[in-house]
């Protein structure tokens, strides 16, 4: 079995890489082996419309034909076991690299017939990670949840069934002092990162291994 785990971050070793790192482990007591990309480390860009996915008679129908550092992980995906994708919010989305991501890894899948389908012929789960700085009750308020839900919708309808984690008040900096951002208490941060931080650890770690826990008894 493989699992394929995206740290949708710019920044390794902080939140979203240790929580796609820790389902990442999940996966892997259950067998699977993980392969971990940092989306920041390839270079590529979103869809570029080129339809070359929904060309009739075409090997490149129902895939992605543009060319470039996502292919690879693009092809992992098609053929692993488990995914798991982990994205900060900034500015009340996904990271731009992760939204291009989506772009291309859902699109390729979409058959624009007049039935609704996917190109896809298998069933993958996924596990959505996203963390953010504001609380739980802000995520709710400002709509962030029903953007988790569409997300996990549609690869729920294209590839396979969803889960969604969220870490909320994520410790964003190691000194906040050091930075103009008095919005922040950092010393509640910083506890509630050796407090509830590793709660959420545990909940990537077992929500990884349940990835696969289907796959095992099928
Ligand atoms: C450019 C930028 C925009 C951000 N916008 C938001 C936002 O809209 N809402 C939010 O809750 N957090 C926002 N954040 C905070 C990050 O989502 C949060 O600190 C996250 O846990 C960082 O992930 P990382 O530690 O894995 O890099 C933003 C951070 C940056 C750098």
């Amino acid at each position: 079995m493989k699992t394929i785990a995206i740290n949708g971050s710019p920044r390794k070793g902080w939140n979203t890489h240790i929580l796609v790192e820790e389902a990442g482990k999940g996966a892997a007591s259950r067998g699977s082996e993980t392969e971990l990309f940092n989306l920041y480390d390839l270079n590529f860009k979103g869809c570029i419309s080129c339809f070359e996915c929904k060309r009739r008679g075409d090997k490149s129908l129902g895939r992605c034909a543009a060319k470039d550092g996502l292919t690879p992980v693009l092809e992992r995906i098609n053929e692993c076991d488990a995914l798991i994708i982990g994205s900060p919010i900034y500015i009340g989305e996904v990271t731009s690299a992760v939204r291009a991501l989506l772009e291309r890894l859902t699109f390729q899948y979409i058959t624009y017939g007049k039935e609704k389908g996917t190109f896809f012929t298998r069933r993958l789960p996924t596990l959505l990670i996203y963390t953010m700085n504001v609380s739980e009750a802000v995520m709710e308020s400002n709509g962030y949840a029903e953007k988790f839900k569409f997300y996990e919708d549609r690869l729920n309808a294209l590839i396979g069934p969803a889960k969604t984690l969220v870490c909320t008040e994520t410790w964003q900096t190691t000194d906040y002092s050091k930075y103009e951002m008095t919005m922040f208490d950092g010393d509640a941060r910083k506890k509630r990162r050796d407090e509830v931080f590793p709660q959420d650890r545990r909940k990537a770690f077992e929500l990884g291994a349940g990835l696969l826990t289907g796959l095992q008894s099928a």
